[in-house]
């Protein structure tokens, strides 16, 4: 072997470490390939949680048609444990709210052939002030594992100890690698650290905003809640690219059914979470579901447009104020586009095949999600548009293929 050789021989070894040292720091853990369907209960029920809420919400889940569809996953947010850790340090659940403990839980979720989450936090205490795993998070993932946990939503509340987001997050990351149980792991940071350029390699999504509320926006005289539906929409713009199936931008819960939302903006805040290829987490209250929300969960024309397998982001393709235009391109060539109207009053919104981005052909195939009805098109798209609410089609080149979603 000559020098050249050993120079050679010696460079392609370090490259082989760094790439492993890589593979060793992103997440591979072959979850959520597509983004999370499921429900959540801080959106309704806040600390109000229990073993009784959670299965009757799992029945629900079954009964109302959502597991159909493709909700999995029931997941307990803050409040399910005690104030304190037990003698071995370990996490308590409240035996008030999970008399049975968490495993029992999970028991009879599993038994619907369902999943379940668990909530904790990257830092000593959780948002509502009970303990958190930071410096626990080898006990507290083996404790999720051994009681069948599915899913762990990690927020971001209580002292961080002087450790940075990524140290934080990575470190729950790898506990739950080493736990030996596939879990999903959602990361809850709010968005403050522009979390889309460093979670994809540890987690399988990552919140890119403060908490959602019930109503349509921060225009509106009440100011009760801080964030509505479009100024979180606001928010996602520009982040089309940094998702990708087994990481995704999470723009919050589903509000859904909840708060001040008319028929209107519910359709409209599904049909737009849906093209952002959102976790579609439902938040609202599924043992006593009005039909319209139901119809609106289980909309599985929209829900094909966020369960796509190809998960490429929908992006903003207009902005004319107080109607803009988006799109996403889909697997199989065709193109989601959602026309929608933030303001008062009936408005025409139009765009065309081209200005969302598909190539010039004969004729297309536009079908509108909502009403689930297909026409024929020379490539405008286009509708009347009532107050705050949308318009969602998908638009096939030619003739829509037999059999194409
Ligand atoms: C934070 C999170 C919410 C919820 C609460 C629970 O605010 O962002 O989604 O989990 O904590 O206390």
């Amino acid at each position: 072997m000559n020098a050249w050789h050993k120079v050679f021989l010696a460079t392609l070894a370090a490259s082989a470490a760094a790439l492993a040292a890589i593979a060793a720091n992103a997440l591979d853990n072959g979850l959520a390939r597509t983004p999370p369907m499921g429900w959540n209960s801080w959106n309704s029920f806040h600390c109000e949680v229990s073993a009784a809420l959670v299965e009757a919400t799992a029945d629900a889940m079954v009964a109302s048609g959502m597991k159909d569809a493709g909700y999995t996953y029931v997941n307990i947010d803050d409040c399910w444990l005690l104030r304190q850790r037990g003698p071995h340090g370990e996490l308590v659940p409240d035996p008030a709210k999970f008399p049975q403990g968490i495993q029992a839980v999970a028991d009879y979720v599993h038994g619907k052939g369902l999943k379940l989450g668990l909530y904790e936090s990257a830092g000593t205490t959780t948002c509502a002030d009970y303990p958190g795993s930071l410096g626990h998070e080898r006990q507290d993932a083996e404790q999720f594992a051994r009681w069948g946990v599915d899913y762990l939503k990690y927020d971001n509340c209580g002292d961080h100890q002087g450790r940075t987001y990524v140290q934080r997050y990575t470190a729950m990351r790898d506990a739950l690698a080493y736990s030996g149980r596939s879990i999903v792991y959602s990361i809850c940071e709010w968005g403050n650290e522009a979390p889309w350029r460093w979670a994809p390699a540890i987690g399988n999504l990552w919140r890119t905003t403060q908490d959602i509320t019930p109503r349509w926006s921060t225009d509106q005289p009440d100011n009760r809640y801080p964030q509505g539906i479009l100024d979180i929409l606001d928010q996602q713009a520009g982040l089309s690219g940094t998702s990708h199936p087994g990481a995704w931008n999470d723009p919050d819960m589903l509000e859904v059914g909840n708060g001040y939302l008319t028929d209107d903006e519910n359709r409209a805040h599904f049909s737009l979470w849906a093209l952002l290829n959102a976790p579609l987490i439902a938040g609202n209250d599924l043992r006593h579901m009005p039909d319209e929300v139901r119809g609106i969960l289980t909309n599985r024309d929209v829900i094909a447009v966020d369960q796509d397998w190809g998960g490429r982001q929908g992006y903003k393709v207009r902005d004319d104020g107080a109607t803009e235009v988006w799109a996403k391109p889909m697997s199989d060539g065709s193109v989601a586009v959602v026309l929608l109207n933030r303001g008062r009053g009936p408005v025409e919104i139009a765009t065309t095949a081209q200005e969302v981005g598909m190539k010039a052909t004969d004729g297309y195939t536009v079908r509108d999600l909502w009403k689930h009805a297909d026409a024929a098109s020379d490539g405008r798209i286009a509708a009347s548009v009532p107050t705050h609410a949308v318009a969602m089609f998908r638009v096939w080149p030619g003739a829509r293929r037999a059999g194409g979603q």
